[in-house]
């Protein structure tokens, strides 16, 4: 299985997917600010997997004997909307404050085995939920790459395609950073599950068309009312998909529940630097001077989502009611 993670030797080896899929180069990093760096320029990416490594960031600092606190407040500040990499780095700091280096190491351990067996099971209850379906769409990265053990929403498709009913997976290529393109096409092509790659521009005119039976994405933040921020474009994939009537199923951990945030207006949009949208890989794609825009998500209005798929169970309809009952 894809392994984007690995903690050895007080070092936390990772997979750099800004090379991926031309290079499969491994990182080696030692430090909570060289694991905040990775998590900054996309190195790590994917909300389950930057609050796992967040963690281990925490339990780095603890073995180097630096406060936790403080490599927590910088790991947390490394990407603001995805709530994983808070609530992992605020866990593991708070053992550490008994507990020691020890703990913290043993915490975030605990962490990424959560989020492993939470990915199984998200799996097997996305594909009860879609049995039968033949094709979907998806966007981003949300595989192998983006979440332990086989991810969240690719989690689903894996075991729709392990299962045998799934014929072909639309992917997004995801602009700026071109997720799906290098990511999503890679882990399916690993996974031998048959897939062609779209422009974000043809999504649309696609479910319109009847093109997909589903679509399906991941989550970086749901808010305690059920709306989900998400790589942005989502929210233009679940218009369309509710304007088809087919179903819009968000997959995430319950670790991407933020119940101090009461709807999506309050979820904080990380905006990126606009160099990544007038340029890819050093290649330009627009004037120099051009002034660019890039939001790197954006939320999804419960109302527009089908089911949200978590390990605990799916929420469905989704609202402030189902979200609830999803939580200890
Ligand atoms: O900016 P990224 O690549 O970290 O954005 C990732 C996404 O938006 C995913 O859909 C989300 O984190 C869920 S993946 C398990």
């Amino acid at each position: 299985m894809l392994q984007a993670l690995r903690f050895e030797r007080e070092a936390l080896f990772a997979l750099d997917q800004t090379q991926l899929p031309e290079r499969e180069i491994v990182l080696e990093l030692r430090s909570a600010a060289e694991v905040a760096e990775a998590i900054k320029r996309l190195s790590i990416r994917g909300a389950p997997m930057i609050g796992v490594a967040a963690g281990y960031g925490v339990a780095l600092a603890c073995l180097a004997g630096e406060p936790a606190a403080d490599a927590c407040e910088l790991l947390v500040a490394a990407r603001p909307t995805a709530v994983n990499l808070a609530h992992a780095a605020r866990r593991v700091r708070d053992v550490a404050l008994d507990g020691g280096a020890a703990a913290a190491v043993a915490e975030a351990v605990a962490i990424e085995a959560e989020e492993v067996a939470a990915s199984d099971a998200s799996a097997s209850f996305g594909a009860d939920l879609l049995a039968g379906v033949r094709t979907v769409m998806t966007h981003c990265n949300t595989g192998a790459l983006a979440a332990p053990g086989r991810g969240c929403a690719l989690s689903v498709v894996a075991e729709l395609a392990q299962r045998g009913s799934l014929e072909r997976v639309t992917a997004t290529e995801t602009r700026p950073l071109l997720q799906g393109a290098r990511l999503t096409v890679y882990e399916l092509a690993r996974l031998g599950i048959p897939h062609e790659l779209i422009v974000d521009g043809a999504a649309a005119g696609l479910i319109a068309r009847g093109h997909v039976e589903a679509v399906i994405v991941g989550c970086d933040r749901v808010a305690a009312n059920g709306d989900v921020a998400n790589k942005v474009g989502t929210y233009g994939l679940a218009l369309a998909a509710r304007e088809a009537g087919i179903p819009f199923v968000v997959v995430g951990p319950t670790s991407t529940i933020d119940r101090s945030c009461d709807s999506g207006s309050e979820i904080e949009i990380e905006e990126r630097d606009g160099s990544e949208v007038r340029s890819f890989r050093g290649a330009a794609t627009c004037a120099v001077e051009t002034v660019c825009r890039n939001p790197a998500f954006d939320v999804t209005p419960a109302s527009l989502i089908t089911a949200l798929v978590t390990e605990r169970g799916v929420a469905r309809p989704v609202s402030g009611e189902t979200i609830a009952a999803l939580l200890p």
